[in-house]
């Protein structure tokens, strides 16, 4: 099936760095992307993303934030952040259900439904993450899992909802380990991603980008990325340096056989 679903390549940035990091870090991106076959997106801690934002100034570098509230309207919700605040701050793009916030944060099915919800009311691309734990790996269970996390936002924002929206495949285990999927297993989980949409609605299934996200390095995101469903990846610790970030992003520029 022939399909327009242009790469895409978001860095995680997690808990790390200082304003002033922040600031080098996006320039350095935002001046050094300049091939636009492939989409970036840079995810800075959300302290950091108004100096994130001056820092990409007119690059056509994408904003995003790790998280955001639950809740739409502004109100008595201590040390949250809304999506429209974040839409406010420049961002486009917002990570729903990171493993980490899964399995530290609460962040439970019903949760990062919510917040689905909740970023695109504010007109945000929400990065939905699903994953399995290698104790769910080893007992044959990673396609059960990862569906029943996509289906518990499908059920609650309805399939349409994934026509804006990207989707990133990110097995826990391999999850800053250094020990990524094999490209055909990931490619597999893609694939059961892609269909269970599919069953659904078609075209939206043809048109989802899905990343991949778990120790994603120069070295092993070609392999990765020449995966019939697998549309670039979500970076983390290599995104904290723009070259390494820039050479997985060319990678993803250059197979754009899908
Ligand atoms: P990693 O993190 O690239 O450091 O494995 C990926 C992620 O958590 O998004």
């Amino acid at each position: 099936m022939a399909t327009t679903r242009r790469p895409m390549v978001a860095g995680n940035w997690k808990m790390h760095g200082t304003r002033a990091t922040a600031r080098v870090l996006g320039g350095d991106v935002g001046r050094r992307h300049e091939d636009a076959r492939v989409e970036l997106v840079l995810c800075p801690p959300l302290v950091h993303v108004g100096v994130v934002a001056e820092a990409l100034g007119q690059s056509p570098v994408a904003l995003g934030a790790q998280n955001l509230a639950r809740w739409t309207d502004d109100g008595a919700y201590t040390g949250e952040v809304s999506g429209a605040m974040l839409a406010d701050m420049g961002c486009r793009y917002v990570l729903v259900g990171h493993s980490e916030r899964r399995a530290l944060l609460g962040d439970e099915d019903a949760v990062v439904a919510e917040k689905f919800a909740a970023a695109q009311a504010a007109r945000l691309l929400p990065i939905l993450c699903v994953g399995e734990t290698l104790e769910e790996r080893e007992a044959g269970r990673s396609l059960d899992v990862v569906g029943a996390q996509l289906r518990a936002v499908i059920d609650h924002c309805g399939v349409a909802a994934l026509a804006d929206a990207v989707l990133a495949y990110e097995p826990v285990w391999a999850i800053g380990t250094g020990r990524t999927a094999a490209a055909e297993d990931a490619q597999e989980v893609h694939a059961h991603l892609r269909c269970l949409v599919a069953e659904q609605d078609a075209k939206i299934a043809g048109s989802l980008r899905i990343l991949y996200g778990g120790s994603v390095k120069p070295g092993n995101a070609a392999e990765l990325f020449a995966q019939a469903d697998i549309d670039g990846g979500l970076i983390g610790g290599a995104s904290l340096n723009a070259g390494d970030f820039l050479s997985i992003a060319q990678a993803a520029a250059q197979t754009q056989s899908h």
